[in-house]
């Protein structure tokens, strides 16, 4: 059996490497975790008793652990189609604990207990003066990583409920740290609970991407203000999560959508959709517009987008096929445009010098948010709506 110790990760700093190999996650995944069938088209159990060698090789890889599918609503034997448990990725980990910068005797609330690992690294770095309390929404995950921590010898506070509205009873926290993403919005409960000059830590997401790192810092007189960083994919706050397919019209709506072409090209699409491109700064600037990429839908280099939103029953259909110099042909539905909204977005992102993650922030003052652009008075979208 091979295993492969949390420590040659490559690129791990010191710190990390210690760190994980003083709080390992093994203990803390379950013995049966969840892995891509052979088609990867389904999620399938794989038992650390029937299979330990790729139990171990799972858990020790520097790759998220599936821990629960279908909200635990399926059985070791049946297949699941979505993972609602995960034990994170250690790197990610890693990054989000650096950015946390969780430091001795400070009190953390962290949102997503999952296996617990991650809050049991939280007690590491604030040590027997500090304060760790963790909420869970799920009562069996929470269980079961209430027992994994206290085999461990460690002693964060697990609450079961919607962590949305923060644990007010152990407020104000230094820190505050999601390991769920959150769509746009930062819930108010977590700011309110955040000491002035502590910081916040969440995967952040829209409608048309997800995800990138958000760290805010409070200041003294209550403004929230940070930036955006990375690139990770993390399951969203449960009552937040996307079903694969977005709002869909009926047939017979379908007779009655707009049919155009775009100019909009190959290369176009790229820089919309590359997270090293455009796809940050379209969500960004894009309310409301979920976004559905099937790649080779239709075969080799023949794409199909779809982009709706659900509110307004609007949808719109791009049939994108690079083989054919004709144009793409879109179908609109519905109040909204989308697609004509998608491409003047992209427009603006060129307008304003095509600006990557690095130059957008995150403002929140006297309960409203905003994304602006190199400066908090350049609003790019001000953020509607509770989380
Ligand atoms: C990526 S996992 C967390 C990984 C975890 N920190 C660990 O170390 O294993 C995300 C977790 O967030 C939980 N979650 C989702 N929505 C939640 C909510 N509203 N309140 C609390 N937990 C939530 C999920 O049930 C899931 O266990």
């Amino acid at each position: 059996m091979t295993v492969v110790e949390a420590q040659s990760f490559p690129g791990y700093p010191d710190f990390w490497a210690t760190l994980f190999a003083e709080v390992p996650r093994a203990p803390f995944i379950p013995d049966t975790i969840w892995v891509d069938d052979s088609c990867g088209e389904a999620l399938v159990a794989l038992s650390k008793h029937t299979d330990p060698d790729g139990w171990y090789a799972a858990v020790s890889a520097n790759a998220p652990v599936i821990t629960q599918v279908n909200l635990g609503d399926v059985q070791p034997g049946q297949r699941g189609s979505f993972p609602s448990s995960s034990a994170s990725q250690p790197s990610i980990v890693a990054d989000m604990l650096h950015a946390l910068d969780a430091q001795p005797g400070q009190s953390v609330l962290e949102i997503g207990t999952g296996t617990g690992w991650n809050a049991a690294l939280l007690a590491r770095c604030v040590g027997a003066h500090g304060q760790v309390v963790t909420i869970e929404v799920d009562p069996h995950l929470a269980h079961d990583a209430r027992r994994a921590l206290t085999t461990a010898g460690h002693n964060p506070l697990v609450i079961t409920g919607d962590g949305t509205a923060g644990y007010p009873a152990g407020a104000p926290y230094d820190r505050v740290i999601s390991t769920a993403a959150i769509r746009e919005v930062v819930p108010h409960a977590w700011l309110d609970q955040l000491r002035p000059g502590g910081r916040l830590v969440t995967p952040w997401g829209t409608d048309w991407s997800n995800g990138v790192l958000l760290t805010l810092t409070l200041t003294e007189d209550g403004i929230a203000t940070g930036r955006f960083s990375g690139d990770l994919a993390f399951m969203r706050l449960r009552h937040q999560r996307r079903s694969l397919y977005g709002w869909q019209p009926s047939d017979s709506d379908l007779e009655h959508a707009q049919i155009s072409t775009t100019e909009c090209r190959g290369n176009d699409l790229d820089r919309m959709l590359n997270p090293d491109k455009g796809t940050f700064a379209i969500g960004a600037r894009l309310a409301s517009c979920r976004l559905v990429v099937e790649w080779d839908a239709q075969g080799p280099l023949h794409h199909t987008l779809e982009l709706d939103d659900g509110a307004t029953t609007s949808w719109a259909h791009l049939d994108a096929n690079l083989n054919d110099p004709a144009p793409f042909t879109v179908r609109q539905l519905g109040l909204r445009k989308l697609w004509d909204e998608a491409e003047a977005a992209y427009d603006w992102w060129h307008d304003q010098g095509e600006p990557l993650l690095d130059r957008f922030g995150f403002h929140s003052r006297a309960g409203q948010q905003w994304i602006w652009l190199d400066e908090p008075d350049n609003t790019v979208r001000t953020l509607g709506g509770s989380c």
